[in-house]
């Protein structure tokens, strides 16, 4: 029994003009009772009609009969409010969601595959707080998609190759120390890529010399090769480390070099010249997108090099070879607009039908309370002593609220990236945020601890009477009070957040509605005794503390967060 989907064909029948799909999603969801469970607006059918609104809903809801699952259904002010039957639709919602693994999936996926470039950290320079966004919001968007339906794919596009291999060559020759760079990795490489820059103030040369040794490396001088590999290899040791903490996996770490290395950019330019798209300016070689209203996208510098963008149009190719997608979505900070812009504008002229498949998510920069961070000034927050500052701070309040809590520290690591993760997403990506110790750890507001917390509650109510919840004894007439009944609203409508979600590549539309849940929660349990004597009404409140429990456990999941069972 599937309440809106019902509703949507009892309209239908009645409205012929329209059909199903659009009432289905014409039909929204109140935010506040008394208007109803599902409201129809009839504001868009007045042009049809030529009425106004209002007489159309006095009029439809005049002559829709009433089925036994709608308690009753009204007119006001141009919306059709239907009323559920509350407690045939808490005994459907609750059995779905205490007995089927997978409650909160849908299918509007259908199976097609969407690519998604992130991550894509750049070698010989450690992560920091900013590629921590591209790294999250796409994970849970992957997530996201999953649950939609749809077959994702995660490549992580490494930046392994440019002008900075160049100068990290010529300072590892001037400066590098074997054991060092053993005994420190990717730190070591960046405090002498950091070294390098320094010098260039005083002796400018240095930089032609980093120059020269890339076009060294791209005409394959086996010794640099051999040392780009070494530093790729020391480079994602660091990586795979805060991949495997936040236990996120990729189907592919092809980089950018792949595309030199197998000539492939190559091929883009011959591609570009057979279909005369290029032009020769200042000696570098063009693709005009006057016509587009954009600066020309650069493919070929005048010393024949290819450039970031050459090889974003042929990994494009490449992946649209290899995947065949409905969707290839790059996320990176929104500095970076007018390349995609760009280099998509050119697959358009070069006619690849699937150019408009590409989609481009730009995010807001993270800055500390302390300032921005750039990696060659030198003052980055390198991501780990991040994590290791929220872990310790979420240690402290564990120890002083839970002492006898056994795996703390993995309680403290779990929260603390909670906080990160969840303060990261809670509003518009595109957003630049500060970054708040305070906000992002308080335990009672919108943060990712808040939900933890609120789980683990959760937890702790059915962990001390899971012998006691007798299904036979639900009553779900129990639960059609306001307070209850506003919470088995939100757990069943998350699934719609979830969808609004992939729609719109914004993981904040479930990021909230957990804030929602946890906040009717913590509604319900201020109002009512959960572990009552009369076994009906106890077990009929934890039978809704379940489901509750299941949803904020794979909303969570969604959000790659941790849902520890105690804290
Ligand atoms: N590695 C690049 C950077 O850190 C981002 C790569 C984005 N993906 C792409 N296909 N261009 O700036």
């Amino acid at each position: 029994m599937k309440f809106k989907e019902n509703i949507a064909s009892l309209l239908a029948e009645n409205i012929l003009e329209v059909p199903y799909e659009e009432m289905l999603n014409a039909l929204e969801v109140p935010p506040d009772s008394s208007k109803g469970d599902f409201a129809f607006p009839c504001f868009r059918l007045s042009k049809l009609f030529r009425k106004a609104p209002n007489i159309i809903a006095e009029e439809l809801s005049g002559n829709i009969s009433k089925p036994d699952y709608l308690d009753k259904i009204e007119a006001v002010s141009g919306y059709i409010n239907f009323f559920v039957d509350r407690l045939m639709f808490s005994k459907q919602i609750l059995d779905n969601v205490n007995t089927n693994v997978d409650f909160y999936k849908s299918d509007i996926g259908g199976g097609k595959t969407i690519v998604i470039d992130y991550s894509h950290p750049n070698i010989a320079k450690p992560f920091h707080v900013g590629s921590l966004r591209t790294t999250i919001i796409g994970a849970i968007l992957g997530k996201i998609f999953k649950a939609a339906g749809y077959n994702f794919i995660g490549t992580n596009y490494l930046g392994d190759w440019g002008t900075q291999f160049g100068k990290l060559i010529v300072a590892y020759k001037k400066w590098g120390n074997d054991e060092k760079i053993k005994e420190n990795g990717v730190y070591e490489l960046v405090n002498i890529y950091i070294k390098f820059h320094q010098e260039v103030d005083t002796n400018p040369a240095l930089e032609d010399e980093g120059r020269a040794a890339f076009a060294d490396l791209e005409r394959g001088n086996p010794e640099y090769i051999k040392l780009w590999n070494w530093f790729k290899e020391i480079s994602l040791v660091e990586f795979n480390k805060l991949y495997k903490r936040l236990e996120i996996t990729f189907n592919d770490y092809t980089g950018e070099s792949y595309y030199i290395l197998n000539n492939l950019d190559k091929e883009v330019i011959n591609n570009l010249n057979q279909k005369n798209l290029l032009e020769l300016s200042e000696g570098a070689y063009i693709v005009n997108l006057e016509e587009q209203k954009l600066p020309p996208c650069i493919v070929l510098k005048s010393n024949g090099s290819t450039i970031y963008a050459t090889r974003d149009l042929a990994a494009a190719i490449h992946r649209m070879q290899k995947y065949n997608f409905y969707k290839c979505i790059y996320i990176t900070d929104y500095k970076q607009s007018l390349h995609f812009k760009q280099f998509f504008t050119v697959l358009d002229k070069m006619n690849y039908p699937w150019a408009k498949d590409l989609v481009h998510i730009p995010y807001g920069f993270v800055t500390l309370e302390s300032g921005k961070m750039a990696t060659r000034e030198g003052n980055f927050i390198v991501l780990d002593k991040l994590i290791e500052e929220a872990k310790n701070k979420v240690l402290e309040v564990i120890t002083a609220k839970n002492p006898d809590l056994e795996n703390k520290e993995e309680v403290a690591e779990q929260v603390g990236l909670g906080a990160i993760i969840f303060n990261n997403i809670y509003n518009n990506i595109l957003n630049d945020i500060v970054f708040k110790w305070e906000t992002a750890l308080r335990l009672d507001g919108e943060t990712g601890p808040y939900v933890q917390y609120t789980h683990a509650r959760t937890c702790s109510l059915i962990k001390k009477n899971e012998s006691l919840i007798n299904l036979e004894k639900v009553d779900f007439s129990l639960l059609t009070d306001n307070t209850s009944f506003d919470l088995v609203k939100l757990i069943s409508s998350f699934p719609d957040s979830i969808i609004a979600s992939a729609e719109k590549y914004e993981p904040m539309y479930v990021a909230r509605h957990l804030i929602e849940i946890c906040k009717a929660f913590n509604k319900f349990y201020n109002e009512y005794s959960v572990l009552v004597d009369d076994d009906t009404v106890r077990n009929t409140r934890l039978y809704l503390v379940n489901a509750v429990k299941n949803t904020l456990r794979e909303g969570l999941n969604l959000l790659c967060i941790k849902a520890p069972e105690k804290m």
